[in-house]
């Protein structure tokens, strides 16, 4: 727990000031680049991509850098790094779409309510329900159409909410069925989470869990669970469906119960004495999902539980083994994140996501320790 909040508070604050030095370093040498994972410290490399995932982390940064610190300087890169994407409003390949725009024009809309920002974060929340599938009743993920992975948990947002805007039934039940084929079947009964399901196309018959990025197809992968726990209770945000609030509380009491107490995972929970034991990115997403969590449980005392846990998780990433400050040369701000550890991509690195995490759960936890009355607006409204 933490005692000493201004002590806290202060933390946070260095960190921003760090984040700050590290954006504008890489937007100002390299621009309108979209980094993804570092090697060695080091954004710019030639390593694979694996997908095309990540192009709004950096502009959700910028926005996150320009509510905390209100500067215009911030939003107009911001709204650069955001205009650069817009025509991905419209790709229909990948199972992505609520990642780049939810972080970027969604941010947008929000410090500016006009229609043209808005049609935009519409045109893409359409665009990712249309790849829903009748048979099977899910979005099936980049792969093929057989897969569904357990990450489209984190894009059904912008779907409920171009649903919402636009008044169209379908789109809001496709995205709820979606949900619900993910907790029946890539969630197990203990909480644990399957990274990719595998359908019949013919008959849209379950037929088994498989992992890309986990140890093993029945183990759970940690990214996967915490993108479980933020994108299940983002869906209860919408609907207020307690059926979504449940397993988004199951997926959090496995990482409580499997995670050591400095709150940072390993790649899986079933990986035998892992080289590089951290994933820190995913310690950061689960620290926003644990404050969201916290906002929206009916028990008072797991709220309590939510909120100190995000914030020990916190405390840990604040220190000099995760956070870059300390580390010259190093390019990313928070170090000790994983990408693909199978395909050997941006293993014990930075990661674009797992910064923009972080800095979203920051300025939450700063939203938090000024009783409420300050840097609102961290996680975007529903
Ligand atoms: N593709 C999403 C992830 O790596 O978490």
């Amino acid at each position: 727990m933490i005692q000493d909040t201004a002590a806290f508070a202060d933390r946070i604050h260095a960190a921003f000031d760090f984040a700050g030095q590290q954006l504008r370093h890489l937007i100002t040498t390299q621009p309108d680049f979209f980094p993804m994972y570092t090697r060695e410290g080091k954004w710019k490399h030639g390593g694979e991509a694996w997908t095309n995932w990540c192009e709004g982390f950096l502009g959700g940064q910028l926005w996150l850098m320009f509510t905390y610190t209100g500067d215009v300087w911030w939003r107009d890169q911001a709204m650069r790094y955001s205009r650069l994407i817009e025509d991905r409003k419209l790709d229909n390949t990948v199972h992505d779409l609520g990642f780049l725009f939810w972080s970027t024009w969604k941010r947008w809309h929000e410090h500016a309510p006009e229609d043209f920002i808005h049609d935009v974060v519409i045109a893409a929340g359409s665009t990712a329900g249309s790849r829903f599938r009748e048979k099977g009743g899910y979005l099936p993920s980049f792969v093929s159409q057989e897969s569904s992975f357990i990450d489209i948990m984190m894009n059904v947002g912008i779907i409920f909410y171009a649903a919402r805007q636009t008044d169209n039934c379908e789109l809001w039940d496709n995205a709820a069925t979606h949900c619900l084929t993910t907790r029946r079947y890539l969630v197990r009964g203990d909480g644990s989470s399957a990274h990719e399901g595998i359908f019949d196309t013919e008959t849209g018959e379950f037929l088994r869990q498989t992992t890309h990025q986990g140890w093993r197809d029945d183990s759970s992968w940690a990214r996967g669970l915490t993108w479980a726990i933020y994108g299940f209770g983002t869906a209860f945000r919408f609907t207020e469906d307690s059926r979504f609030l449940q397993t988004a509380e199951a997926c959090a009491a496995f990482y409580l119960e499997h995670t050591p107490a400095h709150g940072v995972p390993p790649n899986d929970w079933a990986e035998p004495n892992p080289t590089h034991p951290h994933e820190s990115s995913a310690a950061a997403i689960a620290a926003s999902a644990f404050l969201q969590l916290a906002e929206i449980t009916s028990d008072s005392l797991r709220a309590i539980r939510y909120q100190q846990y995000a914030f020990t998780i916190l405390d840990t990433l604040l220190g000099s083994g995760f956070l870059a400050i300390d580390t010259p040369h190093w390019e990313g701000i928070l170090m000790q994140g994983m990408y693909h550890q199978s395909k050997g991509l941006g293993v014990n690195e930075s990661v674009m996501w797992g910064d923009y995490f972080f800095l979203e759960v920051l300025l939450d936890a700063l939203h938090i320790l000024s009783g409420r009355q300050a840097y609102g607006g961290a996680r975007p409204a529903c």
